[in-house]
């Protein structure tokens, strides 16, 4: 999608030029009089296609109401461009223009929910899918469009990695990736390393497959940084459940047990490009939860990096194990925050849905801070407990403690037990995007498949 930003789009020759008012106000438009019929009122939702007959440069105008003035935030930007490229598509259009008169801020919203409505994942397909091409924009700050196109690139990024078959995101395929990427300083051990380092935790779930791990470290720096801040995705390629295998419904759709490992990918792809003033880690421990005959085993104990010992409760919750060995080495850096993305649970996907990520973290009002980033960004994040009874439940008579609890407050137990392997002196937020990552079915401006969860807040949260 190419974004043009112009003085004026009212003269701009395209498929369809795209209108709006808002409810009860007159507006200074004066082809929503021409064009528009009477009953246009500007109500939220509100969406009329009319074909201007060659009278205009554009085939069609479409009108859309954005409800009341009052009530405008960067949501009903985002979500009302995204409803009105839906449309477009649905005509076919390949150029698009509109005019954001309203307020500069949301320029980049427009931007962005015009690039999710108008994404597909269709490389495989013989006969792609119709896309709009070409977008005009008036009435914006051209800087940013430029910020609001990098961020836009880095969700379309993370949609494609995690909605790629788990045969080509391979653990060697996303070292790969990272280490293409210019502009950040990148290491990837390999197993021997990983070994020599501690992470048994993490090994023990790369046992059982054919695909060796890969644990991967990109750094961006910049002189004399602000903060500096760790940020780990879970990085499961392909998750079958181990020995304690998924029944087949369940497993359907695991290949997207990377979209934290993408999410991470595409932030820092995009920090090469936004260049904020502050250092931060991407740490992926990818690998494969396969059943073989070198899997690790229900009742083995491991000993994570910072020495806790892991009696192994059900290797399905295998995603805790590679995040203990990563929060480790993450706290060893020396960062001041430490945030990690993860499609931990099914018990966060039962809590909230697929409408909002669980958070959960060892500092309140960091992970107050990441929830207003969140919503700001146009991302639900719902704060979980954090209580000690969720840790009890994780007792084992003969380690540490054990990988899974009961079955009930899965997602808080998760949290629980990641913050086994967090040092006190760091802040630690966890995100659980077990239930937002991946649509079994269209969701407002998104289609099925990826979502590209956590980008959009990560990016922001690191760029302000
Ligand atoms: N990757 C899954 C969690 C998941 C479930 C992600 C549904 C996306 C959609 C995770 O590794 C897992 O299997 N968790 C288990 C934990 C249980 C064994 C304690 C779960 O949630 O069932
Ligand atoms: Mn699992
Ligand atoms: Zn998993």
């Amino acid at each position: 999608m190419d974004i043009k930003v112009v003085d004026n789009t009212k003269d701009i020759v395209c498929d369809v030029l795209i209108i709006n008012k808002f409810e009860g106000k007159p507006t200074s438009n004066p082809l929503v009089n021409r064009f528009a019929p009477e009953s246009f009122t500007g109500k939220k939702g509100e969406m009329f296609v009319i074909h201007t007959q060659k009278e205009y440069p554009s085939t069609y105008i479409l009108a859309i109401g954005l409800g009341k003035e009052q009530d405008m935030d960067n949501n009903v930007v985002r979500e009302n461009i995204a409803k009105a490229v839906k449309k477009c598509l649905s005509l076919k259009a390949k150029s698009i223009a509109f005019d954001i008169e309203t307020d500069y801020t949301f320029g980049m919203s427009a931007i962005i929910g015009a690039s999710i409505a108008n994404y597909h994942f269709d490389k495989y397909k013989t006969k792609k899918e119709h896309r709009i091409s070409e977008v005009y924009i008036s009435g914006v700050v051209p800087d940013s469009i430029e910020t609001a196109k990098i961020c836009a690139d880095s969700i379309k990024l993370a949609r494609n990695l995690a909605n790629e078959p788990a045969a080509f995101a391979t653990p060697s395929k996303l070292a790969e990736i990272a280490q293409g990427i210019d502009g950040l300083k990148t290491v990837v051990y390999d197993e021997a390393k990983i070994k020599e380092l501690g992470m048994n935790a993490y090994l023990a779930v790369a046992k059982g497959s054919v695909e060796p791990p890969k644990f991967i470290h990109m750094k961006y720096s910049v002189d004399n940084p602000k903060k500096r801040i760790a940020i780990i995705g879970k990085g499961l390629c392909f998750d079958s459940g181990g020995l304690d295998i998924k029944p087949p419904s369940s497993m359907l759709t695991m290949r997207d047990d990377m979209s934290g490992a993408a999410c991470v990918l595409a932030v820092m792809k995009a920090l090469t490009k936004l260049k904020p003033d502050v250092e931060v880690h991407g740490i992926i421990a990818a690998c494969e939860n396969m059943p073989s005959g070198s899997s690790y085993k229900p009742g083995d104990i491991l000993t994570a990096k910072n020495g806790k010992t892991i009696e192994v409760d059900n290797t399905d919750a295998e995603g805790r194990l590679t995040l203990a060995d990563a929060l480790c080495y993450a706290c060893e850096l020396g960062v001041d925050e430490v945030v990690d993305i993860a499609t931990l649970t099914g018990a966060c996907m039962v809590a909230l849905g697929t409408v909002a990520s669980g958070i959960m973290g060892n500092n309140d009002e960091f992970v107050d801070n990441l929830v207003k980033v969140a919503s700001y960004s146009g991302e639900k994040f719902w704060k979980l407990p954090m209580w000690q009874e969720y840790r009890d439940n994780m007792n084992s008579d003969i380690a540490d403690m054990k990988n899974t609890g009961t079955r009930y407050g899965g997602a808080s137990a998760a949290g629980m037990f990641l913050k086994e392997f967090v040092t006190d002196d760091v802040k630690w937020a966890h995100i659980d995007i077990a239930g937002t990552a991946f649509l079994e079915k269209p969701q407002k401006e998104f289609c099925k498949g990826a979502t590209g969860a956590g980008v959009r807040t990560l990016l922001n949260y690191l760029n302000l």
